[in-house]
């Protein structure tokens, strides 16, 4: 799997890419990740990356110039399964289209910044715009990497046990996880449930069950 990322301020990234869940994947070639700094994209002097908006308003708009340049120089080098604009008035994210994302190879990720980007690299370029949630976030990159890390988590190799990615909370009927104890067995007078020190599978397995379900409608009631 292939991400190329377009950012206006990619130190944002860059720890995160480096480091836990995503360089594991990368150092096991599962996947490819390349960050393009808009400002190596852009004309003049000053590098600007960004202008006033036409019609007036407040904050600045990202330029269309230097995203067209670099998403048009990716386009010439390979093919790409989706172009993603991350976006709070995208559609909104969930576990059902990591899935499907996790299936795909190529990514063009935009990261948008200040007030937001020029809509015509959406209208030339992008296949889908995407919300990680119904608030706004000061940029797209921190999106970006939910997006990464969510989808690059369920390639197999990546996690150590190549069950638990299908056993998460969100891969279950219910989409809540049940209540999970380890050492020690008790802890400021609290003890781990006598169920899960019996041994029986089958009846820890039911037991799970309730716990997950009792937590959803505890939640979902609310
Ligand atoms: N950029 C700013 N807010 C965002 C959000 N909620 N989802 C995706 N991208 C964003």
């Amino acid at each position: 799997m292939r991400f190329d990322i377009i950012s206006a301020n990619p130190k944002i990234l860059e720890s995160s890419l480096n480091n836990g869940l995503i360089s594991r994947a990368r150092n096991k070639n599962l996947a490819e990740i390349y960050l393009h700094d808009l400002r190596d994209y852009s004309e003049g002097r000053y590098k600007q990356i960004d202008d006033e908006p036409y019609g007036g308003g407040s904050g600045m708009i990202l330029k269309p110039e230097p995203f067209f340049k670099c998403i048009e120089r990716l386009l010439s080098e390979r093919q790409y399964d989706e172009i993603l604009h991350f976006t709070p008035q995208g559609k909104e994210y969930n576990q059902k289209r990591a899935n499907d994302f996790s299936l795909l190879k190529n990514f063009i990720l935009i990261c948008g910044h200040y007030r937001g980007i020029d809509e015509r690299v959406t209208e030339k370029f992008v296949t889908q715009e995407i919300s990680i949630g119904n608030y706004v976030l000061s940029c797209g990159d921190i999106a970006a990497l939910v997006f990464i890390d969510s989808v690059v988590r369920l390639l197999p190799g990546t996690l150590h046990d190549a069950e638990s990615a299908l056993s998460d909370s969100f891969q279950v009927e219910t989409g809540f996880d049940y209540p999970q104890y380890t050492r020690p067995e008790t802890i400021s007078g609290m003890k781990v449930p006598d169920i899960l020190l019996s041994g029986d599978h089958k009846k820890i397995g039911e037991w799970r069950k309730q716990k997950a379900l009792e937590k959803y409608k505890r939640i979902k009631d609310n």
